[in-house]
């Protein structure tokens, strides 16, 4: 009664989405993965900046250089996972706020002028847009399977630069056979609000 949402669109984004280990063979399209962003692009951030950056894995020599650094118990399901993106984040996201934040270009140097600031905000925001696109994912009919059992370095050094952070490795696509463990307990509103 509380929610506006339809119950099956909830259904799809949060009670019936799971965490996929297994996929299908049915390839995810350019135009999918177009979509889930212009979709997940609108979440909010700190003064709109866009520090999220996907690279999306699709040839099988860059899958193979990937699943090398990927730990042990990730390695299978990101070798077979019809898709799989490396979301990172972009340290050096200031220099694109004056055209995000046309009504106050200065936010650039005032506040993103020490690299230090930069990284912190870039790890916060690009992590939001993160959560964004996985809840993008799941609005295409697809499957996520977000990892960070991985070697951040040697991810970095393969695919990115030095102003760019590896966040998390994400898997999509359909669910296949035995896709999930039994869904793990969450905690109550209870246990997790308080008022003042
Ligand atoms: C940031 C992040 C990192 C994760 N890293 C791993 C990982 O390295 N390996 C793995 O098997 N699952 C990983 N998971 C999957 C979580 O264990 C899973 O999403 C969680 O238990 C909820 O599962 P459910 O969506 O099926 O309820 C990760 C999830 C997130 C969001």
């Amino acid at each position: 009664m509380s929610l506006v949402l339809d119950p099956a669109a909830q259904d799809l984004l949060f009670r019936e989405a799971r965490t996929a280990n297994t996929f299908t063979d049915e390839p995810v399209t350019d135009e999918q993965v177009q979509a889930i962003y212009d979709l997940a692009k609108f979440g909010p951030t700190a003064f709109n900046q866009s520090p999220l950056r996907v690279v999306l894995v699709r040839s099988a020599e860059g899958r193979e250089r990937l699943v090398q650094h990927m730990s042990e118990g990730n390695r299978p399901k990101t070798a077979t996972a019809p898709l799989v993106a490396i979301l990172a984040a972009d340290n050096e996201f200031h220099e694109e706020l004056p055209a995000l934040l046309p009504h106050f270009p200065q936010a650039k140097d005032v506040f993103f002028g020490e690299r230090p600031v930069r990284e912190s905000s870039a790890t916060l925001n690009a992590a939001l847009q993160a959560a964004y696109f996985i809840i993008g994912v799941r609005a295409a009919g697809l499957a996520a399977g977000p990892m960070t059992g991985y070697d951040a370095a040697g991810i970095q050094k393969e695919f990115l630069d030095g102003d760019h952070t590896p966040l998390m490795v994400v898997n999509i696509g359909k669910p296949g056979e035995d896709a999930w463990f039994p869904r793990s307990p969450r905690l109550s509103y209870d246990e997790v609000v308080t008022t003042v």
